[in-house]
């Protein structure tokens, strides 16, 4: 009797295991994918975020940041600060100093700079006294906020070039930015690259304007992406148009032909770059058409402000989050312009979008010609 009551309590204790093993495999396996249904917000690692806003409003507590609803959050992310080919510590200083002279007048705006934390103190004395401005936060970037979405695999399915910390880039502005600016107290946010320059003033508060117009997007420059950086995105939108039932606000206009149909991603060979010559053939076994389809217009992500109300209302949130899951945003680098692209067509009418006006300048390889540039009677059109 008590060897039967052994064996079945063995027996009990295995099954056990066995099941808090499945469940410990199935909690990691959701953690790592990184998608929760019914467009909740994604999980973002409680620790990260409650150190990140911590140490922000300890750096900003003589702004405070009780009146953060009133103030744009401009967030910059620089993490490979040791280029040999450009001063990024100076071309950031050069970029805050021109939104002091050019933004902060008429938009009170709070500066958040992400880094890791090895290399803060040569951030901070890059940027000096900028550094010290009462509403700009250095943080340390933590590494559980920088991990790559499950599906997006190993490198040798990474099309293109792009550095891994290019495309981490994108999922983390699609990911961890907008959680932390929320949590911020802020309702809108600008995403600013540290070679973002606004050369004359904006003359006008960007807040109220959104508020007052109602527009949830706005971008600097609107431009097509190449066809290899937006594979398969369009695909995915069709996807979720018919999985969730939306009729998109604009997309179609985007399409040849212009309706559902016209959702693909057409099969251009000579656009596709180095891509293996049995992939290839794949593609033209599948027979895709080589012509139309989505037209790949996209908003640069070096300057785009948009509403966390509408970045978070579900159906918005989910779409975010679906393009995530599926590795794509990092595999191909749809990133997040590709993303917030289709957030725009599928999403807004035209109304609800914002073409800045201001002049701005992206993309230089010195500090000084930004500076010289905004001292300059007037410019050209930059990008
Ligand atoms: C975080 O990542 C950096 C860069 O990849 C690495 O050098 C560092 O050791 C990591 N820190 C921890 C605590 O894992
Ligand atoms: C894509 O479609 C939009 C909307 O019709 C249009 O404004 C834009 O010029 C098109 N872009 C290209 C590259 O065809």
């Amino acid at each position: 009797m008590s060897e039967y009551l052994a064996l079945t309590a063995r027996a009990f204790f295995t099954l056990t295991v066995v099941v808090a093993l499945c469940l410990a495999d199935i909690q990691h396996v959701s953690a790592s994918w990184d998608f929760v249904g019914a467009g909740e917000p994604a999980p973002v690692p409680e620790a990260w975020l409650r150190e990140a806003t911590q140490s922000a409003r300890r750096q900003l507590r003589s702004v405070g940041t009780e009146g953060n609803s009133r103030r744009l959050a401009i967030v910059y992310l620089v993490t490979d600060l040791q280029r040999v080919d450009r001063d990024r510590p100076a071309l950031l200083r050069a970029s805050i100093t021109l939104n002091k002279e050019n933004l902060f007048p008429t938009t009170p705006c709070s500066v958040y700079i992400f880094t890791w934390k090895q290399q803060m103190s040569l951030l901070l004395g890059g940027l000096g006294d900028v550094g010290r401005m009462s509403n700009v936060a250095v943080l340390p970037l933590a590494n559980e906020s920088w991990v790559a979405p499950a599906m997006a695999g190993t490198a040798e399915l990474w099309h293109e070039h792009h550095t891994a910390d290019y495309r981490q880039m994108g999922d983390w502005r699609l990911g961890f930015m907008p959680e932390f600016v929320r949590r911020m107290g802020h309702r809108y946010l600008l995403q600013f690259d540290d070679d973002s320059f606004i050369l004359k003033p904006v003359g006008l508060n960007l807040v109220q304007l959104f508020d007052s117009k109602g527009y949830r997007l706005g971008a600097k420059k609107i431009r097509p992406d190449p066809l290899i950086v937006t594979w398969g995105l369009p695909e995915l939108v069709r996807y979720y148009l018919t999985a969730h039932k939306v009729v998109p606000k604009q997309l179609f206009e985007f399409c040849e032909p212009n309706n559902i149909h016209g959702l693909y991603s057409a099969l251009d060979a000579e656009s596709l770059g180095t891509i293996p010559a049995a992939d290839l053939a794949a593609l033209q076994e599948l027979g895709l058409k080589e012509l139309g389809g989505w037209n790949r217009t996209i908003l640069h992500g070096n300057c785009i402000m948009y509403s966390l109300d509408w970045w978070f209302s579900p159906k918005v949130h989910r779409f975010v989050q679906l393009c995530r899951a599926t590795g794509g945003s990092f595999t191909y680098r749809w990133n997040e312009q590709g993303v917030i692209a289709m957030l725009w067509q599928i999403f807004l009418k035209p109304e609800q979008f914002h073409a800045f006006e201001f002049d701005y300048k992206h993309r230089l390889v010195k500090a000084q010609d930004a500076y010289d540039m905004a001292a300059a009677p007037s410019v050209a059109e930059g990008n």
